[in-house]
């Protein structure tokens, strides 16, 4: 295996997070010229098992304005759709490739396909973890209010969402308190929530969690895969939607996040996703410059300097070894 997986966002340390997030606003910033290619000759192989806008694009996008290639490969496009297996299909495309994303459905099959593969792997999402959305996440928070450390998010909805169980890494990464409004049938990991307990609370009732807190979240209420459940889990969960009136009661300057897409008048209503504290668009946005961030660290082994007058500068240091 050459470099590191991006499985979870605790595959970074706080202190990498914290010069990842830092390097990707400044790429924000200052967009590398034209000439600079950093990842020329790289490519990358993007595998969907599950469908997608937002992390395609801007995977794509990413790739190609930093000089390097991706690869769409839809299951239904690819041998893993008439049986390979992920671990075959792992060792193949890293024999040719030099990162993988994968969006797939369970964690295991995720972590099957990085022990098989010689390349880094990016989770591009999977039943457990989202961690590119995090990175998004908290590059916007950042960019709009400044640190998360020692602030509170609320989380409302499904608390066994892929995004609300990466919030709860991310607590402990930023050190922020999250507090976690769900039903009981919907609540995350008992063992990761157990684990980060010091940072983590986790109950029922929206109201209380929601007042006082920094930033509010939520996800659908049925993800990729729980189509079955849907029904079931709109009775479970419409006491959690985000209207106006639990916003208000969240600190006056509270930013709102969803990582989309949203179902306006379910997990939230339109005046908040819409209104002005709204977030979820800049984040969106954002996918696309922590995902540069995240591929340039993956594939040219270390951040940004600090100290270096220009990103474009410190970029065209960087060594190649993989971190
Ligand atoms: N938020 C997110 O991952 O969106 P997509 O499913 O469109 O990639
Ligand atoms: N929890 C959602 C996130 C979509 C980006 C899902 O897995 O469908």
């Amino acid at each position: 295996m050459t470099g590191r997986h991006f499985l979870r966002l605790d595959d970074l340390s706080g202190v990498e997070l914290e010069h990842l997030l830092d390097f990707a606003l400044r790429l924000k910033g200052q967009p590398l010229p034209d000439a600079e290619r950093p990842l020329a000759a790289r490519t990358l192989a993007m595998i969907f098992e599950k469908v997608s806008t937002r992390t395609r694009v801007s995977f794509e996008t990413a790739m190609h304005q930093l000089g390097g290639h991706a690869i769409f490969l839809g299951r239904e496009h690819t041998q893993l759709g008439r049986g390979e297996s992920i671990e075959d299909t792992a060792r193949v495309l890293s024999s040719m490739v030099d990162i993988i994303m994968l969006r797939t459905h369970s964690h295991e099959r995720l972590l099957s396909f990085a022990s098989a593969s010689r390349v880094p792997v990016i989770n591009g999402l999977s039943d457990a973890f989202h961690p590119c959305q995090l990175l998004a996440d908290l590059l916007t928070y950042r960019e709009l209010r400044g640190e998360l450390r020692g602030r509170t998010v609320a989380w409302l909805g499904d608390g066994g969402s892929n995004v609300c169980q990466s919030y709860i890494l991310a607590a402990g990464l930023c050190d922020f308190q999250l507090r976690i409004a769900t039903p009981p049938e919907c609540r995350p990991d008992p063992e990761l929530l157990a684990a980060h307990a010091e940072r983590v609370s986790c109950g029922t009732d929206p109201r209380a969690m929601a007042r006082g807190a920094d930033l509010l979240v939520t996800d659908v209420w049925a993800s990729m895969g729980q189509e079955r459940e849907a029904a079931r889990r709109q009775c479970l969960l419409q006491a959690y939607r985000v209207n106006a009136a639990l916003f208000a009661l969240a600190a006056p300057d509270a930013l709102f996040l969803h990582c989309l897409p949203a179902h306006r008048g379910e997990e939230v209503d339109a005046e908040v996703l819409d209104g002005p504290r709204s977030a979820a668009w800049s984040a969106a946005e954002n996918r696309l410059h922590a995902q540069k961030a995240l591929l340039l660290w993956l594939l040219k082994g270390r951040m940004v300097d600090p100290a270096a007058d220009s990103v474009a500068a410190s970029v065209a240091a960087s060594v190649t070894q993989a971190p």
